[in-house]
């Protein structure tokens, strides 16, 4: 029971590492990231705009507008969940994407990793 717990607790310590710590020491994602950047690019850049901050090309017929990724607000709470939840539902005037949990994990990283400040 014991050694039990101690692995349950080694393998959330590991778990933290590796998603948290070592990229911040090699400050890269890897792979996912750059596939999330595809994504963004090709799915979400036309309304979001390339800096996230809800200016791309056809934000200005959009009502209400795209929200600014970049602004410290839009990271209160529970964003991971939010937005996959936005990608796979929609909201309105967004539509929704048919995507994998693998790419919407993937485009959340690279929204994190790319408009997220602090
Ligand atoms: C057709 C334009 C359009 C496209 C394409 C689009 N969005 Fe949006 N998105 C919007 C608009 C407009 C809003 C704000 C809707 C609102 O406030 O009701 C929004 C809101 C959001 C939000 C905020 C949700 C919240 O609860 O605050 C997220 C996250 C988001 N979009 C992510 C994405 C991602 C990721 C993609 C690409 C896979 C994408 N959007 C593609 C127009 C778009």
């Amino acid at each position: 029971m014991k050694r039990k717990v101690s692995i349950i607790i080694l393998a959330t310590f590991l778990a933290i590492f590796l998603g948290n710590i070592l990229p911040m020491i090699t400050n890269s994602y890897g792979g996912e990231v750059d596939q999330g950047k595809t994504l963004f690019d090709s799915k979400c850049v036309i309304c979001h705009g390339a800096n996230g901050k809800g200016d791309g090309p056809a934000a200005a017929a959009l009502n209400p507008p795209p929200r600014d990724f970049s602004s410290s607000q839009f990271w209160q709470g529970n964003m991971d969940q939010e937005i996959a939840d936005t990608i796979r539902n929609g909201l309105s005037p967004m539509p929704a994407f048919d995507l994998s949990d693998g790419e919407i994990k993937a485009i959340i990283d690279y929204m994190k990793h790319t408009f997220k400040s602090n």
